[in-house]
């Protein structure tokens, strides 16, 4: 018997996240449409570097990335998950079909509307290209890969979304992919690398508050889909990096003493002054980090491909 995997729901979660001590919400729950549309404004900011670090290896080593992926003339399905605009994979997507490539493209996202967009775009920038796009959380869509493809399956895991993952978190991620994957796949990943503590701590804390607006967002959806009251002037945003375990972390602050009721869970939770929530872990990597991480969820780091700055790098791994 196949017993389906339990698919918490926000309001599960978001009890959970305020029952704890500390407090908690979870980072996957920012992307409604307003917060994926200040994820866009976020990636245009000075000082977040990673989209345009990612964006410049796409770019200037588009060859070099081609021929990582196509060792022999085989047709492969191009798997992306967490797809949001394909904005970056639409630079290797031009140039495969510029040397012939046979692929399919698989853009895997849980927004729908981010998807819609993607295929209408990618439609009219590639009309030969073979698009099959697949709604759902990760997890969920990847029960089915293993009877769904039977070419060679090339994922691309960009963005560092893998930053959003705890150590521990990305090696049970990494372990369920591997084995829906066979022996001649590929997995390509990208991790933001360690650096200048000041300019990774600026990233999450940017001059406009773009990034208070987006953490602060996920009150605003808490308050419109569960009934909630927040005060949202009455939290504020606070962005850390931890040099030693090279994690950044945001939280949102209460800044006084407050009590908050959501109806959907028939709730109300305390809040002290000045106490945390903690919203979200964006982790930086170091080569020694990524070729453990690889080792220890069964890959070996095949090839690094980085920016000019080495700030970001996508690693690509093989099935050992
Ligand atoms: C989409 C997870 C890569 O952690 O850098 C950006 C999300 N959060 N600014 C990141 C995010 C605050 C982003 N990822």
């Amino acid at each position: 018997m196949q017993t389906a995997i339990k698919q918490n729901t926000f309001a599960d979660d978001v009890m959970k996240g305020l029952s704890g001590t500390p407090k908690f919400l979870s980072s996957k729950y920012f992307y409604d449409d307003e917060g994926s549309r200040l994820f866009l404004e976020i990636m245009k900011l000075p000082e977040y570097y990673l989209t345009r670090a990612e964006t410049e290896i796409f770019s200037t080593q588009t060859r070099q990335i081609f021929e990582a992926f196509a060792e022999n003339a085989a047709g492969f399905d191009l798997i992306e998950l967490g797809a949001g605009d394909g904005s970056k994979t639409s630079l290797l997507v031009d140039f495969f079909l510029k040397q012939n490539a046979v692929f399919k493209y698989v853009p895997i996202d849980i927004s729908a509307e981010a998807l819609n967009l993607l295929t209408e775009n990618f439609q009219a920038k590639f009309p030969t290209l073979s698009i099959q796009s697949e709604q759902g959380d990760y997890f969920q869509t990847l029960e089915t890969f293993k009877s769904k493809f039977d070419r060679r399956k090339i994922i691309l895991f960009l963005g560092s979304n893998i930053g959003n993952f705890a150590a521990d978190q990305a090696v049970v991620f990494f372990k369920s992919l591997r084995e829906v994957m066979n022996p001649n796949d590929l997995l390509f990943v990208g991790f933001d690398l360690q650096k200048n503590p000041r300019q990774i701590r600026q990233a999450y804390d940017d001059k406009q508050g773009v990034t208070a607006q987006f953490n602060l967002n996920l009150l605003t959806r808490i308050n419109r889909e569960l009934g909630a009251n927040f005060s949202v002037p009455d939290f504020s945003h606070y962005a850390t990096y931890h040099p030693i375990d090279g994690a950044a972390r945001s939280f949102l602050i209460s800044r006084k003493a407050q009590t908050v009721s959501i109806e959907v869970l028939n709730r109300q939770f305390e809040f002290a002054d000045w106490e945390p929530i903690f919203m979200e872990i964006s982790q930086k990597y170091s080569q020694p980090m990524i070729e453990n991480l690889a080792k220890t969820s069964g890959f070996e780091v095949s090839q690094y491909f980085f920016d000019g700055q080495k700030f970001y790098s996508n690693a690509l791994w093989k099935p050992v």
